[in-house]
Protein backbone atom coordinates (compact mmCIF):
# COMPACT_ATOMS: atom_id res chain seq x y z
CA UNK A 1 0.00 0.00 0.00
CA UNK A 2 2.59 2.53 1.16
CA UNK A 3 4.93 1.12 -2.01
CA UNK A 4 2.09 1.63 -4.19
CA UNK A 5 0.92 5.02 -2.56
CA UNK A 6 4.91 6.31 -2.92
CA UNK A 7 4.97 4.70 -6.87
CA UNK A 8 1.74 7.22 -7.97
CA UNK A 9 3.74 10.09 -6.26
CA UNK A 10 6.79 9.13 -7.63
CA UNK A 11 5.07 8.90 -11.52
CA UNK A 12 3.07 12.15 -10.75
CA UNK A 13 6.34 13.86 -9.98
CA UNK A 14 7.87 12.28 -13.12
CA UNK A 15 4.90 13.84 -15.35
CA UNK A 16 5.26 17.17 -13.56
CA UNK A 17 8.94 16.99 -14.58
CA UNK A 18 8.70 15.90 -18.33
CA UNK A 19 5.70 18.28 -18.64
CA UNK A 20 7.98 21.20 -17.20
CA UNK A 21 10.70 20.02 -19.71
CA UNK A 22 8.10 19.68 -22.36
CA UNK A 23 7.22 23.62 -21.59
CA UNK A 24 10.90 25.00 -21.19
CA UNK A 25 11.88 23.15 -24.37
CA UNK A 26 9.11 24.79 -26.27
CA UNK A 27 10.13 28.20 -25.01
CA UNK A 28 13.81 27.32 -25.92
CA UNK A 29 12.85 26.16 -29.53
CA UNK A 30 10.98 29.55 -29.97
CA UNK A 31 13.66 31.30 -28.44
CA UNK A 32 16.11 30.01 -30.72
CA UNK A 33 13.94 30.36 -33.33
CA UNK A 34 13.46 33.98 -33.19
CA UNK A 35 17.21 34.78 -32.71
CA UNK A 36 18.08 32.93 -35.96
CA UNK A 37 14.68 34.82 -37.49
CA UNK A 38 15.95 38.03 -35.91
CA UNK A 39 18.44 39.14 -38.45
CA UNK A 40 16.14 39.08 -41.24
CA UNK A 41 13.74 41.56 -39.56
CA UNK A 42 17.14 43.66 -38.44
CA UNK A 43 18.32 43.64 -42.35
CA UNK A 44 14.68 43.86 -43.92
CA UNK A 45 16.10 41.32 -46.74
CA UNK A 46 17.49 44.19 -48.50
CA UNK A 47 21.58 43.26 -48.40
CA UNK A 48 23.16 42.34 -51.70
CA UNK A 49 25.43 39.75 -50.27
CA UNK A 50 28.90 41.26 -48.83
CA UNK A 51 30.89 38.72 -51.98
CA UNK A 52 28.78 40.73 -54.48
CA UNK A 53 29.99 44.37 -53.08
CA UNK A 54 33.64 42.77 -52.37
CA UNK A 55 33.80 41.74 -55.99
CA UNK A 56 32.66 44.84 -57.48
CA UNK A 57 35.20 47.46 -55.24
CA UNK A 58 37.93 44.49 -56.09
CA UNK A 59 37.67 45.08 -59.48
CA UNK A 60 36.89 48.71 -59.50
CA UNK A 61 40.66 48.21 -57.42
CA UNK A 62 42.27 47.10 -60.96
CA UNK A 63 41.12 49.83 -63.03
CA UNK A 64 42.29 53.05 -60.91
CA UNK A 65 44.33 55.97 -62.13
CA UNK A 66 47.48 56.63 -60.02
CA UNK A 67 45.67 60.31 -58.46
CA UNK A 68 42.64 58.53 -57.54
CA UNK A 69 44.74 55.72 -55.77
CA UNK A 70 46.37 58.32 -53.80
CA UNK A 71 43.69 60.15 -53.31
CA UNK A 72 41.43 56.98 -51.67
CA UNK A 73 44.73 55.37 -50.02
CA UNK A 74 44.46 58.56 -47.66
CA UNK A 75 41.16 58.50 -47.40
CA UNK A 76 40.15 55.44 -46.98
CA UNK A 77 43.54 55.43 -44.81
CA UNK A 78 45.07 51.90 -46.84
CA UNK A 79 41.74 50.07 -46.97
CA UNK A 80 40.84 48.52 -50.06
CA UNK A 81 37.56 49.31 -51.96
CA UNK A 82 36.49 45.89 -51.25
CA UNK A 83 36.93 46.53 -47.57
CA UNK A 84 34.91 49.47 -47.19
CA UNK A 85 32.29 48.33 -49.76
CA UNK A 86 29.95 46.92 -47.21
CA UNK A 87 29.82 49.77 -44.74
CA UNK A 88 26.47 50.97 -46.26
CA UNK A 89 24.72 47.80 -45.12
CA UNK A 90 26.76 47.52 -41.83
CA UNK A 91 25.83 50.65 -40.63
CA UNK A 92 22.19 49.60 -40.90
CA UNK A 93 22.36 47.69 -37.52
CA UNK A 94 22.81 51.15 -35.69
CA UNK A 95 19.32 52.97 -35.70
CA UNK A 96 20.55 56.54 -35.93
CA UNK A 97 21.34 55.75 -39.48
CA UNK A 98 18.23 54.66 -40.48
CA UNK A 99 17.55 57.70 -42.21
CA UNK A 100 19.76 56.28 -44.89
CA UNK A 101 18.04 53.13 -45.58
CA UNK A 102 15.83 54.48 -48.78
CA UNK A 103 19.56 55.28 -50.14
CA UNK A 104 20.16 51.78 -51.01
CA UNK A 105 17.68 51.49 -53.94
CA UNK A 106 14.79 53.14 -56.14
CA UNK A 107 11.59 52.27 -57.39
CA UNK A 108 9.67 53.51 -60.46
CA UNK A 109 6.77 51.67 -62.73
CA UNK A 110 7.97 49.95 -65.32
CA UNK A 111 8.35 50.91 -68.57
CA UNK A 112 9.49 54.41 -67.69
CA UNK A 113 12.67 56.15 -67.17
CA UNK A 114 13.92 57.57 -64.06
CA UNK A 115 14.19 60.94 -65.25
CA UNK A 116 10.10 60.91 -66.05
CA UNK A 117 9.51 59.14 -62.73
CA UNK A 118 8.14 60.83 -59.43
CA UNK A 119 10.76 60.97 -57.18
CA UNK A 120 10.44 60.24 -53.68
CA UNK A 121 10.71 62.71 -50.85
CA UNK A 122 13.21 61.02 -48.48
CA UNK A 123 15.79 60.08 -51.15
CA UNK A 124 16.86 57.43 -53.35
CA UNK A 125 19.77 55.64 -55.06
CA UNK A 126 20.26 58.37 -57.44
CA UNK A 127 19.99 61.39 -55.56
CA UNK A 128 22.26 59.75 -52.69
CA UNK A 129 24.93 59.08 -55.34
CA UNK A 130 24.46 62.50 -56.59
CA UNK A 131 25.20 63.56 -52.92
CA UNK A 132 28.05 61.60 -52.14
CA UNK A 133 29.67 62.80 -54.96
CA UNK A 134 29.23 66.49 -54.29
CA UNK A 135 30.34 66.00 -50.59
CA UNK A 136 33.28 63.92 -51.48
CA UNK A 137 34.25 66.81 -54.26
CA UNK A 138 33.99 69.91 -51.61
CA UNK A 139 37.22 69.83 -49.70
CA UNK A 140 35.51 72.61 -47.59
CA UNK A 141 33.54 69.33 -45.72
CA UNK A 142 35.16 68.14 -42.94
CA UNK A 143 37.48 64.77 -43.52
CA UNK A 144 35.20 62.52 -41.59
CA UNK A 145 32.02 64.00 -43.64
CA UNK A 146 33.84 63.08 -46.73
CA UNK A 147 34.67 59.43 -45.63
CA UNK A 148 31.52 58.59 -44.68
CA UNK A 149 29.98 59.49 -48.02
CA UNK A 150 32.88 58.10 -50.04
CA UNK A 151 32.09 54.52 -48.32
CA UNK A 152 28.83 54.78 -49.13
CA UNK A 153 29.24 55.78 -52.93
CA UNK A 154 31.62 52.50 -52.84
CA UNK A 155 28.33 50.71 -51.41
CA UNK A 156 25.55 52.16 -53.43
CA UNK A 157 27.30 51.88 -57.40
CA UNK A 158 27.51 47.93 -56.39
CA UNK A 159 23.64 48.44 -55.21
CA UNK A 160 22.89 50.35 -58.34
CA UNK A 161 23.86 47.02 -60.38
CA UNK A 162 21.62 44.43 -58.56
CA UNK A 163 18.47 44.67 -60.91
CA UNK A 164 15.74 44.42 -57.93
CA UNK A 165 17.42 47.50 -56.52
CA UNK A 166 16.50 49.93 -59.63
CA UNK A 167 12.70 47.97 -59.49
CA UNK A 168 9.02 48.62 -58.53
CA UNK A 169 7.40 49.85 -55.57
CA UNK A 170 4.31 47.32 -55.27
CA UNK A 171 6.53 44.27 -53.91
CA UNK A 172 9.01 45.99 -52.48
CA UNK A 173 11.56 45.18 -55.28
CA UNK A 174 10.61 41.38 -55.29
CA UNK A 175 10.77 41.25 -51.42
CA UNK A 176 6.79 40.53 -51.49
CA UNK A 177 7.46 37.86 -54.29
CA UNK A 178 7.75 34.53 -52.42
CA UNK A 179 10.27 31.43 -53.72
CA UNK A 180 11.72 28.95 -52.63
CA UNK A 181 15.14 28.66 -53.57
CA UNK A 182 16.32 24.58 -53.37
CA UNK A 183 13.74 23.99 -51.14
CA UNK A 184 14.14 26.81 -49.36
CA UNK A 185 11.77 30.00 -48.46
CA UNK A 186 13.26 32.66 -50.48
CA UNK A 187 11.84 35.72 -52.50
CA UNK A 188 12.58 37.24 -55.79
CA UNK A 189 14.90 40.15 -54.34
CA UNK A 190 16.74 37.51 -52.08
CA UNK A 191 17.59 35.31 -54.57
CA UNK A 192 19.24 38.32 -56.70
CA UNK A 193 20.85 39.73 -53.44
CA UNK A 194 22.40 36.62 -51.89
CA UNK A 195 20.75 33.39 -52.94
CA UNK A 196 22.62 33.36 -56.59
CA UNK A 197 25.90 34.46 -55.62
CA UNK A 198 26.39 32.23 -52.54
CA UNK A 199 25.42 29.14 -54.19
CA UNK A 200 28.18 29.78 -57.30
CA UNK A 201 30.51 29.26 -53.98
CA UNK A 202 33.32 31.11 -54.55
CA UNK A 203 34.99 33.88 -52.42
CA UNK A 204 35.18 37.40 -53.69
CA UNK A 205 38.54 37.37 -54.28
CA UNK A 206 38.25 34.33 -56.78
CA UNK A 207 35.35 36.26 -58.49
CA UNK A 208 36.84 39.32 -59.05
CA UNK A 209 39.85 37.45 -60.75
CA UNK A 210 37.90 35.67 -63.24
CA UNK A 211 35.46 38.76 -63.84
CA UNK A 212 38.17 40.76 -64.36
CA UNK A 213 39.51 39.41 -67.99
CA UNK A 214 38.16 41.80 -70.03
CA UNK A 215 39.60 43.42 -72.97
CA UNK A 216 40.28 47.85 -73.03
CA UNK A 217 37.87 47.73 -75.19
CA UNK A 218 35.29 46.21 -73.31
CA UNK A 219 35.88 48.44 -70.57
CA UNK A 220 35.76 51.12 -72.30
CA UNK A 221 32.43 50.24 -73.71
CA UNK A 222 30.70 48.76 -70.24
CA UNK A 223 31.97 52.24 -68.59
CA UNK A 224 29.71 54.55 -71.06
CA UNK A 225 26.63 56.51 -70.24
CA UNK A 226 25.63 58.32 -66.92
CA UNK A 227 24.35 57.16 -63.53
CA UNK A 228 21.11 57.52 -64.70
CA UNK A 229 21.73 55.23 -67.84
CA UNK A 230 22.71 52.56 -65.28
CA UNK A 231 19.72 52.72 -63.32
CA UNK A 232 17.52 52.21 -66.54
CA UNK A 233 19.94 49.34 -67.52
CA UNK A 234 19.10 47.83 -64.11
CA UNK A 235 15.63 48.77 -64.11
CA UNK A 236 14.91 46.88 -67.83
CA UNK A 237 16.71 43.87 -66.22
CA UNK A 238 14.72 43.89 -63.52
CA UNK A 239 11.34 43.71 -65.38
CA UNK A 240 12.50 40.79 -67.04
CA UNK A 241 13.74 39.16 -63.78
CA UNK A 242 9.95 39.61 -62.89
CA UNK A 243 8.65 37.64 -66.02
CA UNK A 244 11.40 35.05 -64.86
CA UNK A 245 9.59 34.02 -61.56
CA UNK A 246 5.79 32.82 -60.69
CA UNK A 247 5.16 33.04 -57.40
CA UNK A 248 5.66 29.81 -55.12
CA UNK A 249 7.95 28.59 -57.84
CA UNK A 250 11.02 26.10 -56.64
CA UNK A 251 14.09 27.56 -58.20
CA UNK A 252 16.93 25.75 -58.03
CA UNK A 253 19.97 24.29 -60.64
CA UNK A 254 18.12 25.41 -63.79
CA UNK A 255 17.50 29.06 -62.74
CA UNK A 256 21.24 29.73 -61.40
CA UNK A 257 22.15 28.08 -65.13
CA UNK A 258 20.19 30.33 -66.90
CA UNK A 259 21.12 33.88 -65.06
CA UNK A 260 24.64 32.97 -63.53
CA UNK A 261 26.23 34.91 -66.51
CA UNK A 262 24.10 37.85 -66.50
CA UNK A 263 24.77 37.79 -62.25
CA UNK A 264 28.14 38.05 -63.73
CA UNK A 265 28.28 40.63 -65.71
CA UNK A 266 26.28 43.25 -63.41
CA UNK A 267 29.48 42.55 -61.18
CA UNK A 268 31.82 42.90 -63.77
CA UNK A 269 29.96 46.34 -64.92
CA UNK A 270 29.46 47.70 -61.20
CA UNK A 271 32.94 47.84 -60.60
CA UNK A 272 34.66 49.20 -63.98
CA UNK A 273 31.87 51.80 -63.23
CA UNK A 274 32.87 52.37 -59.50
CA UNK A 275 36.09 53.03 -61.21
CA UNK A 276 34.86 55.09 -63.17
CA UNK A 277 32.83 57.33 -61.15
CA UNK A 278 36.03 57.48 -58.64
CA UNK A 279 38.42 58.20 -61.16
CA UNK A 280 36.08 61.16 -62.37
CA UNK A 281 35.94 62.48 -59.01
CA UNK A 282 39.53 62.75 -58.46
CA UNK A 283 40.31 63.45 -61.12
N1 LIG B 1 12.33 48.23 -50.14
C1 LIG B 1 11.39 48.69 -50.95
N2 LIG B 1 11.77 48.59 -52.25
C2 LIG B 1 13.00 48.06 -52.24
C3 LIG B 1 13.94 47.75 -53.25
N3 LIG B 1 13.68 47.94 -54.54
N4 LIG B 1 15.11 47.25 -52.88
C4 LIG B 1 15.39 47.07 -51.58
N5 LIG B 1 14.55 47.34 -50.59
C5 LIG B 1 13.36 47.84 -50.91
ZN1 LIG C 1 18.77 44.12 -51.67
ZN1 LIG D 1 22.84 48.31 -49.86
Amino acid sequence: MYIAKRFRKLNFACSKVSTLIRQYSTKMKKTVLLLLLLPMFMFGNTIWSKTGHRVTGQIAQNHLKGKTKRALNDLLEGHSLAFVSTYGDDIKADRAYNKYSPWHYVNYPLGISYKDSEKSKDGDIITAIEECKAIIKNKNNSREDRIFHLKMLVHLIGDLHQPMHASREEDKGGNDIQVQWFGQGSNLHRVWDQNLIESYGMTYTELAHELDKVSKKEVKKMQEGTIYDWVDESHQICGELYDSVKVGEKLGYQYAYNYNDLLFEQLQKGGLRLAKVLNDLFE
